[in-house]
């Protein structure tokens, strides 16, 4: 590769890790709990957070938690942190997750363009059979060996 065309996609790398880094992703367990997190670099009290930019997830105007516009789906299953409110911290945690949880999280302020976005993916907790599956072939292959004895 040509020593111009390297620094080029240096950079271009470089520009995507940045911008990567602004999307946070989050995994968590069907079932469990998980904490989306949203933090404010400026001084305000009124956050709103949106599923897929459609849904309404969570309102929190004027340092009140509004449940008004909250989608039916995330009713009694959010809840907030009023004492990191100050401290420009308005993560929120979605409980009882679901399958249909998975999607893109975005907290929006007033006053700026860009909101803060997170990235929910669920996972099912699956140990248990992937666990399983190589005990029972193991146990087929024993068996075969015990058999052609
Ligand atoms: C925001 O508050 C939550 C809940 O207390 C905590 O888990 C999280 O680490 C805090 N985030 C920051 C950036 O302080
Ligand atoms: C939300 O967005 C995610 C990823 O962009 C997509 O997989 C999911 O189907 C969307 N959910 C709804 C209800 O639109
Ligand atoms: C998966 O399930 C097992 C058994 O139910 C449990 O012991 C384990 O902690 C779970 N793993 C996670 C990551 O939740």
């Amino acid at each position: 590769m040509n020593g111009r065309y390297f620094v080029v996609f240096a950079f271009l790398m470089l520009i995507n890790s940045v911008s990567m880094q602004s999307v946070h992703v989050v995994n968590a367990n069907l079932g469990h709990s998980v904490i989306l997190p949203c933090t404010a670099n400026h001084r305000t009290l009124t956050v709103y957070w949106r599923y897929n930019d459609s849904k309404t997830v969570f309102d929190i105007i004027k340092g009140e938690v509004k449940f008004d516009e909250q989608d039916p789906v995330y009713k009694g299953r959010v809840g907030c942190f009023p004492l990191e409110f100050a401290k420009g911290n308005f993560s929120i945690k979605l409980s009882k997750l679901k399958k249909s949880d998975v999607g893109i999280y975005t907290c929006h302020f007033p006053s700026t363009l860009t909101p803060g976005t997170v990235q929910l993916r669920v996972t099912e907790n699956r140990t248990g059979d992937v666990m399983r599956r190589p005990d029972s072939l193991l146990l087929f292959l024993l068996g075969c060996v015990l058999l052609s004895n």
